[in-house]
C-alpha cells in the first residue's frame, strides 16, 4: 500500500507586501531583493487571519478537491513553525474549523515540515490502514519576523497549502522514497530564542527582541545548498531512479539562488524546477505544497509525473522525497 496525493488546496492572504513597500520601511532596494533572493512580493495576514484560519481554508479546499467530506479524514497533521498558540496545538483549532472527527497533531520541522508530514502521514496511513490523511503546511511568519530587520523581513511570507493522502496500491502513485535529517548543532543560526522553555517571555526578552526570528543568513545559505543536494540524492537513490527520471523538482522556496545552485549541482534543468518564490517569498512549511498545488492547478504537473521534493529549515532540518503524482 502507498499514500497517493488525491486532493489539494491553498490559502494565501489577500494583502500583498511588495519590495517597494519594504524600501519605505528598511534600508533596502527592490533591485537588491530581486537579485539576492528572487522575491518580488509576499502575502501578509491581516488582523483576524492566523496560521489556523489559513490552514482551515486550505484544508477545506483540499478535502473538497479530493471529492470527500470532513468526516472521511482519519488523521490530521499540521506542519508549522508559527503555531496558532503555544498551547493548544494548531491542529486543535483546525479540527474544529474543518469539522473533522479524527486525531491531530502539529509537526515542527521548520521549512522541511511538509516533507516530514508527507512521510509521517503516509506511514500512518499504510501502518494504520487508514483511508485518508490530511496534511497541511501553514504559516504566518509575518507575526514572528522583526519588521525592521532587513536580513529577515524581506524574505518571509504567509500562506497555507493542504494535501489529502489516500490509500493507493503498492505499485500505484504516492510516496516512493524519502530522506529526513537534522543537524542539531546548527540550532543557533536560525530560530526564535524566547517564548519557550529555554527563555520564557519576559519584559526583558521582549526588550531584546528575542521574540523575533533571528537568522545568520549567509551561514544558512551555505549549508542549505549542500543539504538539499545530499538529501535529494539520497531520496533518488532510495527510489532507484536518477534525475533524468524526475519530471519536476519542487524545492523549498527560500531563495532563488539556493534553488538554482542546488538544481545546478543535481543537474536538473530550470525548465523542470518549480519556482513561485517571486510571488510568495519563503512561506516555510507551506512553500512546497503551495508550489506543487499551483503546478497541478495549471496543468504543468500531471498524473504519472515523478516529483522530487526537497526542503530544509530551522534545526537545521532537511527532508526530500520522491513521489509519483496522481490518484490511485
Ligand atoms: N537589503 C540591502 N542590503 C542588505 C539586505 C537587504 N535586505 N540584507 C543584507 N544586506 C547587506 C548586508 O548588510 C551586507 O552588506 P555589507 O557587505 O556592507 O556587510 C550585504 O548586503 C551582503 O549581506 P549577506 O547577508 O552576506 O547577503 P546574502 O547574499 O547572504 O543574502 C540572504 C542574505 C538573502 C538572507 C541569504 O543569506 C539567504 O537567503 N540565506 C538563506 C535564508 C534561508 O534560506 N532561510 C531559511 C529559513 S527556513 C525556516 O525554517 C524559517
Amino acid at each position: 500500500m502507498r499514500a497517493a496525493i488525491t486532493g489539494w488546496g491553498t490559502a494565501v492572504p489577500e494583502q500583498r507586501l511588495t519590495n517597494a513597500e519594504l524600501e519605505q520601511r528598511v534600508d533596502t532596494s527592490d533591485q537588491w531583493i530581486v537579485e539576492r533572493t528572487g522575491i518580488r512580493e509576499r502575502r501578509v495576514a491581516r488582523e483576524g487571519e492566523s496560521t489556523a484560519t489559513l490552514a482551515i481554508e486550505a484544508g477545506a479546499a483540499a478535502i473538497k478537491h479530493a471529492g470527500l467530506t470532513p468526516d472521511a479524514i482519519d488523521l490530521l497533521i499540521v506542519a508549522t513553525a508559527t503555531t496558532e498558540q503555544l498551547i493548544p496545538h494548531t491542529g486543535a483549532f483546525v479540527n474544529d474549523g474543518l469539522g473533522v472527527n479524527c486525531g491531530s497533531f502539529d509537526l515542527n520541522a521548520g521549512c522541511a515540515g511538509f516533507v516530514y508530514e508527507l512521510v509521517v502521514g503516509s506511514a500512518m496511513l499504510t501502518a494504520g490502514n487508514l483511508d485518508h490523511v490530511l496534511v497541511i503546511g501553514a504559516e504566518t511568519l509575518s507575526r514572528v519576523v522583526d519588521p525592521h530587520d532587513r536580513g529577515t523581513c524581506i524574505l518571509f511570507g504567509d500562506g497555507a497549502a493542504a494535501m489529502v493522502l489516500s490509500a493507493s496500491p503498492d505499485d500505484g502513485p504516492g510516496l516512493i522514497s524519502f530522506d529526513l535529517g537534522v543537524d542539531g548543532s546548527a540550532t543557533g543560526i536560525l530560530g526564535i530564542p524566547a517564548g519557550g522553555s529555554r527563555e520564557p517571555t519576559t519584559t526583558e526578552s521582549v526588550a531584546r527582541g528575542d521574540h523575533y526570528l533571528k537568522m545568520v543568513g549567509p551561514e544558512v545559505f551555505r549549508r542549505a545548498v549542500r543539504i538539499v543536494v545530499d538529501s535529494a540524492s539520497n531520496a533518488l537513490q532510495r527510489a532507484g531512479v536518477t534525475v533524468d527520471d524526475i519530471t519536476w523538482f519542487a524545492p523549498h522556496q527560500a531563495n532563488v539562488r539556493i534553488i538554482d545552485a542546488a538544481a545546478n549541482r543535481l543537474a536538473i534543468p530550470s525548465e523542470r524546477t518549480l519556482v513561485n518564490i517571486d510571488r510568495y517569498g519563503n512561506t516555510s512549511a507551506a512553500s512546497i505544497p503551495l508550489v506543487l498545488s499551483e503546478a497541478a492547478d495549471s496543468g504543468r504537473l500531471q498524473p504519472g509525473d515523478l516529483v522530487l521534493v526537497s526542503g530544509f529549515g530551522a534545526g537545521l532540518t532537511w527532508g526530500s522525497a520522491v513521489v509519483r503524482w496522481g490518484r490511485a
